[in-house]
């Protein structure tokens, strides 16, 4: 074990915001459990403090994380969330998708409001968001809805996969397809960038006119993009070198992961998913920190799902009960603004999640959004064509089959936005936290009761 300095962590209100001690050289991640929206922001918020940067090593502008602090809501969908540190690095890795007009509206919309952008920084090998790109994910999200959905059955994504259509997919479809790829580090080169812009231009008027998308011009694309590598010039570095320079000198670093476990394009609820390794599997590919760095996971859930977009949720509850969910708690992409699909708790989702994440910290989002129920209820098993499943399978088709069987917990009627500590909570909402390490297996050592920084429970 390292030389472990004791970094603390305060609240506004000069109250410890968090015990995290990182050690010496290492890595602490930050990543969702469930769907998305789970409450990433306000953790890595939270956690921030105590590390040199923070660092995005998968998704793009699909991500949307808010961070509430006294009273001023932040949404951040590109520029990490330490950001809001004053002289914290905030890395955007190898990665990211990155929209670079995104990532300047964002960098000039907090500056206007004094947040201090100077420690952004960009991979020059990210890649970038594309208009074709956007062009091309809405494009065949309506051709696919078209031409009958997504999944194998009569009717499965009759919408399409239900992207975010900020391009995502089709950015990294061309990473991996290469030839028609731009990096990051390619907005720097106009004069190479102006003939590769040519010859990539020609192959997507070919391919993406035949299904009726507008014609590019790569002269145009070339002077939007030399803008942008203009105005993004001074932030784009080798981040993997970065990252490991600060590392050999023993600051701690904290990678805060977009998009959730179940969304992985690997290990989640395939085909409806995104189009990166969302868990910490998705950090050395995405950053060039190897694994073994990484010592300490928080895994955020929130006390109830949800689910943007198309693919199978089982413990959906299309009734008044998602509906007051919703309403509580305001669940409505920070993304897009669709409300999102809400529904019960799902163990067995999260178990799984944890699981290939290594989480070795739960931090519990949201608890404050299920005052007022008389009962509580938490999938904590599958029925599948009459059998007993206890274990997540990462197949749309079975999800959609699967039955929640769920536990029913007594319910707590108090509002809890005010509670400090664990033992301030009602009996009820301690229950319900002690059922989720039980069934989990890890310890719970975050509880937030608000969106807001200060109504945090540390464990
Ligand atoms: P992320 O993508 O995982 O960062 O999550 P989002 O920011 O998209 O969605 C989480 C939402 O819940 C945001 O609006 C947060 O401000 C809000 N939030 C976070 N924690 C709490 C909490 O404990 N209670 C309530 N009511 N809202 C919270
Ligand atoms: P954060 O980081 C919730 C979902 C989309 C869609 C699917 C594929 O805020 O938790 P994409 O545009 O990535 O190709 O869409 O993934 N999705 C998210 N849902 N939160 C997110 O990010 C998401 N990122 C992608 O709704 O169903
Ligand atoms: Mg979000």
């Amino acid at each position: 074990m390292g030389n472990r300095p004791t970094i603390q962590s305060t609240l506004p209100t000069g109250k410890q915001a968090t015990s995290v001690s990182p050690l010496a050289g290492r890595c602490t991640a930050v990543v969702g459990l469930q769907w998305g929206d789970e409450g990433k922001g306000k953790v890595v918020d939270l956690l921030a403090p105590a590390f040199e940067a923070v660092v995005r090593y998968n998704g793009g502008a699909n991500a949307g994380h808010s961070v509430v602090v006294k009273g001023e809501r932040y949404a951040l969908h590109l520029i990490p969330s330490g950001i809001l540190y004053p002289g914290k690095l905030a890395v955007i890795g190898n990665g990211v998708v990155v929209d670079p007009e995104v990532l300047l509206k964002e960098a000039d919309g907090l500056r206007s409001r004094g947040v201090d952008v100077s420690g952004l920084v960009i991979s020059d090998r990210a890649h970038v968001v594309m208009p074709y790109h956007k062009a091309e994910d809405e494009v065949r999200e309506r051709l696919i809805s078209e031409s009958g959905g997504v999944g194998a059955r009569e009717g499965d994504g009759k919408g399409g996969i239900g992207t975010t259509k900020r391009g995502i997919g089709p950015c990294y479809a061309d990473k991996a397809q290469r030839a028609t790829a731009v990096r990051v580090g390619d907005l720097a080169n106009v004069e190479a960038l102006r003939t590769k812009l040519r010859r990539i231009c020609a192959f997507k008027n070919a391919t993406l006119g035949a299904v009726g998308c507008r014609a590019f011009d790569p002269e145009e694309l070339t002077i939007w993009a030399a803008q942008m590598g203009e105005r993004l010039r001074t932030s784009i570095r080798d981040t993997t070198m970065l990252l490991h320079d600060l590392l050999e000198t023993g600051k701690p670093v904290l990678f805060e992961g977009a998009n959730a476990a179940l969304l992985d394009v690997d290990h989640g609820t395939y085909p409806f998913v995104t189009s990166s390794s969302t868990t910490v599997l998705g950090i050395p590919a995405g950053t060039g920190v190897p694994g073994s760095r990484i010592d300490r996971v928080y895994g955020v859930v929130k006390a109830y799902s949800t689910r943007v977009g198309n693919g199978p949720l089982p413990t959906e509850q299309i009734n008044p009960i998602g509906n007051r969910i919703r309403e509580r708690g305001r669940e409505f992409g920070t993304t897009t603004g669709r409300p999102r699909r809400v529904g019960w708790l799902d163990l067995v989702a999260v178990r799984y999640s944890a699981m290939l994440n290594g989480v070795t910290d739960l931090a519990v989002m949201l608890l404050d959004v299920l005052a007022g129920f008389d009962e509580l209820h938490v999938c904590t098993a599958y029925r599948h064509k009459g059998v007993l499943i206890e274990r997540f399978v990462p197949d749309s088709e079975f999800l959609y089959e699967a039955q929640p069987v769920y536990t029913t917990m007594p319910g707590f009627s108090q509002e809890i936005t005010a509670a400090t500590s664990r033992a301030d909570l009602p009996a009820a909402a301690r229950a319900y936290l002690d059922l989720i390490e039980k069934v989990v297996g890890v310890p719970i050592s975050i509880v937030s009761v608000g969106p807001d920084r200060a109504q945090t429970i540390l464990a």
